[in-house]
């Protein structure tokens, strides 16, 4: 076939990625976890064949250096197919511009999905995720449904996501207006490996927090899985800010937020936060508190509450 659509979500990390190994290969550093979401799908069409290849983003031609990245990606797929043909790449993406809700975790998903069934290659789920991973880290996760730990590997063939077991939990996602000056993921993650005098100690605790969060998942403890995950948020913070120059994400209404989760907790009301590169907050919370969740932190920014969701899926050709 010489056309493929595939879709994917975004994914939310509970045990972080920050730091990699290898730049080239994107292996990181330490294995993560997340939870893919069932909200701000991207779905993205590839047709093989075309006199050169182009990037359509949410209707307008990408910018230089989106489509520069899409063809370095599609250069992995054509070695990886034997094929050498340019490609039309054609993607829209539901998320809010700006929401910092990983749109390169559900765009390189998708773009994986859909490049590899285009040029005829039929890939399993551990092979994509391979795939979307060079393309950004965090995609190879939303590969995956639901709860997925990424293993760190040592080479290409070892680092990869897989489903683990999970109880049944919510996300409220606060989408805040920072007015951050933007540091891209990629570039402060180098900088964090290479200036902070903590980066050993995160590195090394990160380890520890992935092995207790497995175990908390397998055994649905929700308890727990919330404690991890705010520990593990606010340290990734405070290496990040511990960079020269230092790099701050959080903003004012950040951590109000934080506050929020911690007077929810006082009260009874399980919720537990997490931030990626960015000022919007993720709480963590079960499918019956999310109401009270969401209520609570209403005034703070827009919220939208999202569950588990589904794995990179092809929506055309039906069959690969
Ligand atoms: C804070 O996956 O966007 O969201 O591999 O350089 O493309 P690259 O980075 P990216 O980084 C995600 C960082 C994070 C944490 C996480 O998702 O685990």
């Amino acid at each position: 076939m010489s056309s493929a659509t595939a879709c994917a979500q975004p994914n939310i990390a509970l045990v972080k990625y920050w730091g990699k190994r290898d730049e080239k290969l994107i292996l990181p550093a330490t294995g993560s976890l997340s939870m893919t979401l069932d909200s701000f799908t991207t779905t993205t069409s590839v047709h093989v064949g075309e006199d050169a290849d182009s990037f359509t983003l949410n209707g307008s031609p990408a910018s230089l250096a989106a489509t520069q990245r899409t063809t370095g990606f599609l250069e992995l797929v054509r070695e990886l197919a034997g094929d050498d043909r340019p490609a039309a790449v054609v993607s829209t993406n539901e998320a809010p511009t700006g929401a910092g809700l990983a749109s390169s975790a559900s765009g390189f998903a998708a773009l994986a999905l859909a490049a590899s069934a285009a040029y005829g290659l039929d890939l399993d789920q551990p092979a994509l995720s391979r795939l979307a991973r060079r393309g950004s880290g965090s995609a190879c996760r939303s590969i995956v449904p639901g709860f997925a730990v990424w293993h760190a590997g040592t080479d290409d063939a070892s680092s990869y996501a897989e489903p683990v077991p999970a109880p049944d939990l919510r996300l409220v996602i606060v989408t805040i207006d920072g007015h951050q000056k933007a540091v891209s993921s990629r570039d402060a993650m180098r900088l964090t490996r290479d200036t902070s005098p903590f980066y050993d100690g995160w590195v090394s605790s990160t380890r520890e927090v992935l092995d207790e969060m497995v175990i908390a998942c397998r055994a649905g403890d929700v308890a727990r899985i919330g404690e991890l995950t705010e520990l593990h948020a606010l340290r990734m913070h405070a290496v990040i800010a511990s960079s020269r120059p230092p790099v701050r994400y959080l903003a004012p209404a950040s951590v109000s937020v934080l506050d929020t989760a911690e007077a929810l907790r006082a009260s009874g009301v399980q919720a537990w936060a997490t931030a990626d590169a960015g000022p919007n907050v993720c709480l963590l919370t079960t499918p019956g508190d999310a109401d009270e969740v969401a209520a609570a932190v209403g005034g703070l920014g827009g919220v939208r509450v999202v569950a588990p969701g589904p794995g990179a899926r092809l929506v055309s050709p039906e069959l690969g």
